[in-house]
């Protein structure tokens, strides 16, 4: 894997957000069953957007990842993500590894219908949730998690 790649590639995980309406995007509330279907659609619009993209430039590794952490990042290890329920490594690596810093990322950072937890309840979450994620990645993520405290403290 070439990590310069999955670096850009990753801050397109959500660019199909641009097709959802900001009503369910900024709902300062959780959402029902029916706008939930519909933000799910965020990842097969994105993939939809980077594939467009990508046909007009040829082969390109930095796409191609693109369309796969679009698609991808919010399956899950056990098999109960979406859009595909792919299980295991079944779901690419790149994906496997984004899903992990996105979910570190949404559980500290304020959104319409949340406060932003602190690092180390982010933490204990996701360890209680830890069937979610590839169990590897996950171990690295936990010799590592203060290395994404200072970097969240960095950019927030
Ligand atoms: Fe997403």
């Amino acid at each position: 894997m070439n990590f310069k790649n999955i670096y850009d590639s990753s801050i397109l995980h959500d660019v199909g957000k641009v097709g959802i309406p900001d009503a369910i995007l900024l709902k300062p509330a959780s959402l029902t069953p029916r706008e939930f279907d519909m933000m799910k659609t965020h990842t097969s619009i994105g993939y939809s957007a980077l594939d467009d993209a990508s046909r007009g430039l040829g082969a390109d590794s930095f796409l191609d990842m693109s369309k796969d952490i679009a698609l991808y990042h919010h399956e899950r290890w056990d098999g109960k993500g979406y859009p595909s329920g792919k299980t295991g490594e079944d779901i690419p690596l790149c994906a496997r590894i984004v899903t992990i810093g996105d979910i570190y990322d949404a559980l500290t950072s304020k959104r319409p219908y949340k406060d932003e937890f602190p690092h180390q309840k982010a933490v204990e979450i996701m360890q209680q949730e830890f069937y979610r994620f590839d169990p590897g990645i996950f171990q690295i993520f936990m010799e590592n998690n203060n290395e994404f405290e200072r970097i969240q403290k960095q950019f927030s």
